[in-house]
């Protein structure tokens, strides 16, 4: 079963046998690191994170219940998702992990915690325990290295041991101290949760529309998109904002309770937020929850939930962490946040894929401090269960994240004039018919790329940041060739320059940015392979399974080949299968897709403009794979970032600190006080001379 077909079945794992179970997991696994990768990776998740913690909880009691059958990639063991292949930043390898927090949403989960917290400590009943309740804020976890109280280091969270090196983007952010106040230890790692204030979200989405750039959907994307910037000085301009709230490496201990560290850290300069409270007992942390609850709505950023946390560090020491949550600590989440409109319309948009998607045109209304005027509605058996019609009375919901959706009709507001909505069987864009193949939920346009939705569609994605990212090549732009019939197909892109006169008559353009768009153009002609498979659309292909796919085919030509229309597919579908992370859907999507002759064809046309690099697979026997490295002081003869490009083609790590797991100290010129570290903890140094001598030995 395919992560896309999974239903959350609600059988009672009890009354399930192994199979099923095994059959189970599996598809909640992949449903898991599909929404991880949507939601850490991308910074565009599809799902509310109400559901996803449901389809998170439904996997925690199958595992209960078989243990025995608890996965070796299983989801529950996991924090956030891994740097994607594709990213711009080098990666940070954290000293101490930087882990994620176990949920609760009802008042017995937290009375639950409380127990097992004084349980695992063998507590006396009249012993008590303190507990630090702290709002959760909804925005992207940060950890801030120090050395001598100086700013020296920024990583993501990433999959929580290694990070992506944001340093060069943290440095333009206003509100990070670079300089810390006070007597901070010499080696202080500061975390908390980068974030944008709502009324900046708003201000910077008007702007980005007006530029006809990428509009965000929260606060909490706005803020990872912003912090994850190519040119650092935009993000320089984003006015981010940091809270502090836990600590990571630390040269010596700062204080023996969080609240006295929260303390501190504010002398040091850091933003805390205000409203954490220390609380003695499950009565005091569930009424500072509805506290906080009740200040939400009114509050400039958004938060997801309170965060309960021991306050004794020798406690928390001494309680340790499972492998994705520490054991002294849980989030309390908030209910999604809900308010009542009106559907004045509902229209039908539709998508790359030719999915048609009905969206409700609602009455404009505040849900937490954003104003909503549209809410999803799926397609039309959604439409149907919950019995809404054009003009009803409907309570919607936003659950942080994702497009709001409608959750019920108001059925008593009705006054007779409702409508009801009929769903076309001919696509709203091209006219042609729509189909729903049975068993599947979505309808579908069967225009292909003669729609000039999915075209437009398809043509947005093949150039977006994540596929052949061209410069200078939007949405707007794409809308405007495909209108001017200059854009069919994506190899039509590869001739725009037939067409530069032309372009340079239209609006907005000039020589210099005719010229930029070209030269953009012409170095896309060389892609890797994985980028282009992503590029290409196919249904449920995302960048993870583009690069499954890199991996397995090689190249561009071993996969024409296999897929070809008159190949024998069945053959290429099983072949697919035996892929581990894809199903049989993703497999019947992808082998559907090349296929149809004519997008075979249009493939082909673009192959044929284009050199495809083969993925690098990191050599697996070099002399540092598996290796942790650590590079110091100038190198002479490379820059870091080239450096490190190597060490990674050669299957090692690079890391920004010295810790017992290094393997090599690399020494440039001037280099610092990780010599002595390295020395002292017996870590092997080496000069460049040396180093070049251990890369190139074998
Ligand atoms: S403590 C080991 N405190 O929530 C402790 N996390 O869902 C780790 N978050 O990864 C985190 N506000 O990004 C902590 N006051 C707060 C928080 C907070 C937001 C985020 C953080 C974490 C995620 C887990």
């Amino acid at each position: 079963m395919a992560a896309r077909d999974f239903i959350i079945r609600k059988i009672d794992p009890k009354t399930m046998n192994e199979d099923d179970v095994r059959c189970e997991l599996a598809a909640l696994a992949a449903e898991i690191s599909h929404h991880d990768d949507l939601y850490h990776g991308q910074d565009t998740p599809k799902i509310s994170d109400a559901k996803y913690d449901q389809i998170v909880a439904r996997n925690r009691s199958l595992e209960a219940a078989f243990p025995h059958l608890v996965r070796a990639d299983t989801p529950s063991q996991r924090v956030g998702t891994a740097i994607p292949s594709y990213s711009m930043f080098g990666k940070i390898c954290h000293a101490r992990p930087m882990l994620s927090l176990s949920n609760g949403f009802s008042d017995e989960d937290i009375e639950d915690f409380v127990t097992r917290v004084r349980k695992f400590l063998s507590l006396d009943v009249n012993v008590s325990t303190q507990f630090i309740a702290e709002p959760k804020i909804d925005g992207l976890s940060l950890s801030l290295r120090y050395i001598d109280g100086q700013f020296v280091e920024a990583a993501t969270r990433g999959d929580g041991n290694e990070g992506e090196d944001v340093t060069k983007n943290a440095m333009q952010i206003a509100s990070l101290p670079k300089q810390l106040r006070g007597q901070p230890p010499a080696i202080l790692e500061v975390r908390g949760e980068m974030y944008m204030n709502r009324h900046d979200f708003l201000t910077l989405n008007i702007a980005q529309e007006i530029a006809g750039k990428k509009v965000f959907a929260n606060p909490r994307n706005a803020a990872a998109g912003s912090l994850r910037q190519k040119d650092a000085t935009i993000t320089g301009q984003r006015n981010l904002q940091f809270f502090a709230y836990s600590v990571g490496e630390t040269s010596e201990p700062i204080t023996n309770t969080h609240w006295d560290f929260l303390a501190a850290l504010s002398d040091y300069g850091f933003s805390v937020n205000e409203l954490s409270k220390r609380c003695n007992n499950v009565d005091d942390l569930l009424a500072t929850y509805h506290e906080i609850g009740h200040q939400r709505a009114d509050l400039p950023y958004d938060i997801d939930g309170v965060v309960y946390k021991v306050d004794r560090h020798d406690y928390q020491q001494r309680l340790g962490h499972l492998a994705r949550a520490p054991r002294w600590a849980i989030a309390h989440k908030f209910p999604a946040e809900q308010a009542e409109t009106t559907i004045t319309a509902i229209d039908v948009q539709v998508g790359r894929t030719g999915a048609l998607t009905p969206v409700a045109r609602l009455a404009p209304v505040l849900v937490g401090g954003v104003m909503v005027s549209n809410a999803t509605l799926h397609n039309e058996d959604e439409i149907n269960r919950k019995g809404i019609k054009i003009g009803d009375r409907v309570v919607i919901q936003r659950a942080g994240d994702v497009i709001p959706q409608v959750v019920r009709v108001l059925i008593n507001a009705r006054n007779g004039k409702e409508q009801i909505f009929k769903f076309p069987n001919h696509c709203p864009v091209c006219d042609a018919p729509t189909t729903r193949p049975e068993g599947e939920a979505v309808r579908r346009c069967s225009g292909g790329l003669n729609c000039a939705a999915q075209l437009n569609e398809g043509l947005k994605h093949f150039v977006s940041r994540d596929a052949f990212d061209i410069e200078g090549l939007g949405p707007r732009q794409i809308e405007q060739f495909i209108s001017l019939g200059w854009v069919k197909t994506p190899a039509d892109l590869f001739h725009l320059n037939d067409k530069a006169a032309d372009i340079a008559a239209l609006d907005g353009f000039g020589d210099l940015s005719i010229n930029k768009l070209m030269t953009a153009i012409a170095i896309r002609r060389e892609i890797g392979l994985e980028r282009f498979i992503y590029a290409l659309g196919i249904r449920q292909v995302g960048q993870a399974t583009a690069r499954l796919l890199a991996l397995h085919f090689g190249s561009v030509e071993a996969m024409l080949t296999a897929l070809n229309p008159n190949a024998d597919l069945n053959a290429a579908r099983q072949n697919l299968v035996e892929i581990h992370q894809i199903g049989a859907a993703m497999a019947n999507d992808i082998t559907a897709f090349f296929g149809n002759t004519d997008l075979y064809q249009i493939i082909t046309n673009l192959v044929n403009e284009l050199t495809i690099l083969p993925l690098e697979s990191p050599t697996e026997n070099s002399p540092i794979s598996g290796k942790t490295i650590v590079f110091t002081g100038t190198l002479t003869r490379t820059s870091r970032a080239e450096a490190k490009a190597k060490v990674e083609s050669m299957g090692g790590k690079v890391s920004g600190t010295v810790s017992a797991k290094t393997d090599f100290l690399i020494v440039g010129t001037d280099a610092g006080s990780k010599a002595q570290k390295a020395a002292n903890l017996g870590i092997t140094i080496l000069d460049e001379d040396g180093y070049s001598a251990l890369i190139n030995s074998d």
